[in-house]
């Protein structure tokens, strides 16, 4: 798998450090508040696992998955819910984890979404987040483990046509893979 990669851009190691970094900050500011994380399958599931791990206060665990559509390359914004949450989120305090962001597309709807069911807050943390979306801000990654370059990007967690997510680091995927 590694064979794959033009470059690794973060390994094992620093990822870690990031998330523990980021786990520090969520449990202050969620202290004495019943927290309830909701991943995003099937990219966050890494960061879900290694956040949660790290943190030391109580929380909750949901999942939704979602696709895009559109050409399947480019974000269209417009998303489908494939698998809702098992929880109510009214009155809750939401933190949606995601592995990355790019356009800030998916995400935006998503947060539509969530906000018009009433949980009492809701931030994202995101592991990785694109240029694109650090220049136009279309969302507010509150909790952001690494700002990266618009490469497309795999390990982690994130996948091209389904694999390398259980690479540990994250890498940049060889054109010669998809060319
Ligand atoms: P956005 O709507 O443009 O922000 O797209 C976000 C989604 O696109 C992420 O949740 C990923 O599933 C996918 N994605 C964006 N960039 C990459 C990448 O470099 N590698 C793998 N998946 C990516």
């Amino acid at each position: 798998m590694r064979a794959d990669l033009s470059a690794v851009l973060y390994d094992e190691d620093e990822i870690a450090a990031k998330i523990n970094e980021l786990a520090v900050r969520i449990d202050q500011d969620y202290e004495g508040k019943d927290l309830l994380m909701v991943g995003i399958l099937n990219g966050a599931v890494m960061v879900m696992a290694d956040l949660s791990r790290a943190l030391r206060n109580h929380c909750e665990m949901d999942w939704m998955a979602i696709s895009s559509y559109g050409s399947g390359v480019a974000s269209s914004g417009v998303v489908r819910i494939l698998k809702d949450m098992n929880t109510s989120i009214v009155d809750r305090h939401v933190l949606i984890v995601e592995d990355i962001v790019d356009t800030g597309l998916t995400l935006s709807y998503l947060i539509e979404n969530l906000r018009s069911r009433n949980p009492a807050s809701i931030e994202v943390c995101a592991g990785f987040r694109k240029p694109e979306a650090a220049r136009n801000r279309r969302v507010d990654v509150k909790y952001l483990g690494f700002d990266i370059p618009s490469d497309f990007v795999v390990g982690y967690g994130l996948d091209y046509a389904g694999r390398y997510r259980n690479l540990r680091g994250l890498g940049i995927l060889d054109p010669k893979v998809y060319s």
